[in-house]
């Protein structure tokens, strides 16, 4: 004689859980300079409306960056910059190193968004939704470079012949 037993198979469906944001954390907080320079960058921007919005560090906004005609005296300054502070983690190119590549950066960043990213990078990191996508995606925090505004501006125009 022959019994049916009755199949009982219960199929677990796996969840997935998330990709270890929690590693990702700490690795961030781990990678935080922890030179507090008394940088006292533009502390009277003429911000208009004063937005109350507006993180904590005075961002540099969009009118106070002016771009005319590509300044090579700046240039070599910035290229000079990139060098010594940037060039271990940045490519001239399209390709990632530790952070992304320059090449074409300015079509899709604005200028201001650039600087800021410069200057006021662990604010940027802290409130900026973009440079926070980025930095999931890069695993590594942006070390503030400690580059004045007019250092950061050589940069940019650096940036613009690439
Ligand atoms: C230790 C590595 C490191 C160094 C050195 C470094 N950066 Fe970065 N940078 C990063 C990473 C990583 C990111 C992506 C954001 C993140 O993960 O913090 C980034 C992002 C940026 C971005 C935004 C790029 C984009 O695609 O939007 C700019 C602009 C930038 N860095 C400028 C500079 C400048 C200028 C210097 C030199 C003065 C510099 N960085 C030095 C690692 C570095």
């Amino acid at each position: 004689m022959r019994f049916m037993s009755n199949s009982n198979s219960t199929r677990s469906l796996k969840t997935l859980k998330g990709f270890g944001l929690v590693t990702i954390l700490a690795l961030a907080m781990a990678c935080g300079g922890s030179d507090a320079s008394s940088d006292s960058a533009k502390t009277t921007s003429p911000v208009p409306g004063a937005t109350p919005a507006a993180p904590a560090a005075n961002l540099i906004t969009a009118d106070e960056i002016q771009l005319g005609e590509i300044d090579p005296g700046r240039v070599k300054k910035g290229e000079e910059i990139y060098d010594v502070k940037c060039q271990a983690c940045h490519s001239k190119g399209t390709n990632r190193v530790v952070g992304p590549g320059w090449k074409g950066l300015l079509d899709h960043r604005k200028p201001e968004w650039i600087m800021n990213m410069i200057v006021h990078t662990d604010a940027m990191l802290e409130t900026d939704p973009e440079a926070q996508a980025m930095l999931e995606e890069c695993l590594v925090r942006m070390p503030n470079q400690n580059l004045s505004v007019d250092d950061a501006r050589d940069v940019l125009e650096f940036i613009r012949t690439l």
